[in-house]
């Protein structure tokens, strides 16, 4: 019957929405619990807590990834950096640039 069909693609297409949004909390929950490392200078709401660090809060992903890979290849130097950075996996950089790029942000001109 067409009509079950149409509902029987409907439903999965819910499942599969539903699904993919649980995985997807799923992965923010694994970023943010892998950016823990970084609040106490970058803060978890992606603003520097210490005055000598950058806010990260919604930086481009990009720009975060090739930072991290940079100073964990000593590319770019920054002692503290270098420490933190030597630690990551791709995976873990993949993650904490997801964590921080993915903080909303609103900003208003001075
Ligand atoms: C002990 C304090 C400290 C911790 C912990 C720390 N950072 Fe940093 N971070 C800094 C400082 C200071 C700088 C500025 C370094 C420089 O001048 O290059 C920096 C710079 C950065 C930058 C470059 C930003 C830019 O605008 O170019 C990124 C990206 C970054 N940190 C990500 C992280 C991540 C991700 C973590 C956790 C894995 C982390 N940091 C942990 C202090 C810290």
């Amino acid at each position: 019957m067409p009509g079950n069909k149409r509902a029987a693609a409907l439903l999965l297409a819910a499942l599969a929405a539903a699904v993919s949004g649980q995985s997807m909390a799923a992965d923010m929950a694994a970023a943010k619990a892998k950016a823990g490392q970084c609040f106490v200078c970058h803060g978890a709401d992606g603003l520097a807590k210490v005055p000598d660090a950058p806010n990260l809060a919604g930086q481009n992903e990009g720009y975060l990834v090739k930072a991290l890979k940079d100073y964990k290849s000593g590319k770019r130097e920054n002692e503290m950096m270098n420490t933190m950075a030597k630690n990551l996996s791709d995976q873990d950089i993949a993650l904490v640039a997801a964590y921080f790029s993915g903080i909303a942000v609103t900003v208003k001109a001075p």
